[in-house]
């Protein structure tokens, strides 16, 4: 009998390469967002992998059939090998993207990330106002350095994603974001809704949009899709839907183990870059190869195909089009990874998401009450636990 109480045999689950690596080259970072997915504990994590170990990665990985890299963090820059990186990924045929704050980045580095291959550029902007933006960045003259960075990755022709987290603070301004990315020539603007991992998590009731602003963004947006392409303009808009005022959750890294690989700086390989928090050994690229821990490990195993599923996600027809949702998500809001995503209204734990919307309705909105990300906190809090 299979796991779905059937006696006909259910092929085993064989899963794909993975497509995309997600190479988090550190923790640390000049911004202190309080939406950070980093891990709370982020200051106390292991040593970083060398130059060395980074490509023996990386090379790992594009034999295995990843074809997409990210280079992300924390912030990347701070990586003083950041072009030999670069080159390397070049050279073994990567698509490389730079994620990166824009702080550090100045216009030789680009030329040299530009001669070393880099193919495409995304910056994050805090909000359309410069107060506000440097407010949440915890870092003054912030604003003004994006821009300037921004205008330079334009300027050498560079394909460049513009994203902005979107939350209370900054979600009625939502025109004047669109307006301000297409001002900057952004080929995409990435409109990602706050999702609750990592510091969004502590700060998740000072955060959480209504409703009611949900509903006006997605609105204006709309307004501004159909302008752009009234005007045949390239620019793409992307607004990512929030989780906490969904009724089904997102089918999260397209299902565990399925596309996505991501290395943290220490090392630790992780089916999502939010799974570190989970109860699972994660394996470590200084100790295993990238083949053994795709395929065979148990923590990348753990919630690959369907049979882990507990009900309502085992008997559920839409479990091939979301997977049950979002692992870590079902462990921050149940406690137990295996759990359907409380997102989804099936699920026995469905009542938290509720409560926290109404925690939020009852939450002050004010930004500067907002815990921001760096290593006093991040030491703090792991010493508090
Ligand atoms: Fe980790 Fe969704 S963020 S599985």
């Amino acid at each position: 009998m299979n796991a779905s109480g059937s006696n006909c045999a259910e092929p085993a689950f064989a899963p794909g390469p993975p497509l995309w690596l997600l190479a988090e080259l550190t923790y640390r970072c000049p911004l202190q967002c309080p939406y950070c997915s980093n891990p709370l504990d982020f200051a106390g994590q292991g040593e970083e992998l060398s130059t060395a170990q980074w490509i023996e990665a990386l090379r790992q990985a594009r034999e295995l059939g990843a074809a997409q890299l990210g280079f992300s963090g924390g912030e990347p820059l701070l990586r003083r090998d950041l072009v030999e990186l670069i080159r390397a990924a070049h050279e073994l045929g990567y698509y490389t993207n730079l994620i990166t704050s824009g702080i550090g980045l100045g216009e030789a580095r680009l030329d040299a990330f530009a001669a070393a291959g880099l193919d495409h550029v995304q910056i994050s902007l805090q909000a359309a106002d410069e107060a506000l933006n440097d407010r949440l960045a915890g870092s003054r003259r912030a604003f003004a350095r994006k821009l300037a960075m921004a205008r330079a990755v334009r300027a050498r022709g560079l394909p460049m994603v513009l994203n902005v987290v979107v939350h209370r603070h900054n979600i009625d301004d939502i025109g004047r974001i669109i307006e301000l990315c297409l001002e900057l020539e952004a080929d995409a603007v990435e409109l990602a809704t706050c999702q609750f991992y990592g510091w969004a998590r502590l700060n998740r009731a000072g955060l959480l949009p209504s409703r009611e602003q949900l509903a006006r963004a997605e609105r204006i947006t709309g307004e501004w899709r159909a302008k752009l392409a009234a005007r045949r303009h390239p620019c793409r808009l992307i607004f990512v839907v929030p989780d906490y005022h969904e009724e089904r959750p997102k089918a999260c890294m397209h299902g565990w183990g399925s596309l996505f690989l991501a290395i943290a700086p220490d090392g630790t390989a992780l089916p999502c870059h939010s799974a570190r928090q989970l109860p699972l050994e994660f394996p470590n690229v200084r100790e295993y190869g990238l083949k053994h821990i795709w395929y065979d490990s148990p923590a990348f195993n753990r919630f690959r195909g369907f049979d882990w599923m507990p009900e309502p996600c085992r008997s559920c027809a839409e479990r091939e089009r979301d997977f049950g949702g979002c692992r870590c998500q079902a462990f921050l809001l149940s406690g137990d990874a295996s759990n359907a995503d409380p997102v989804c209204s099936k699920s026995p734990h469905h009542d938290k998401i509720l409560a926290a919307r109404r925690e939020a309705e009852r939450t002050p909105s004010a930004a500067d009450r907002l815990i921001l990300r760096n290593a006093r906190t991040s030491r703090l809090i792991a010493r508090a636990r």
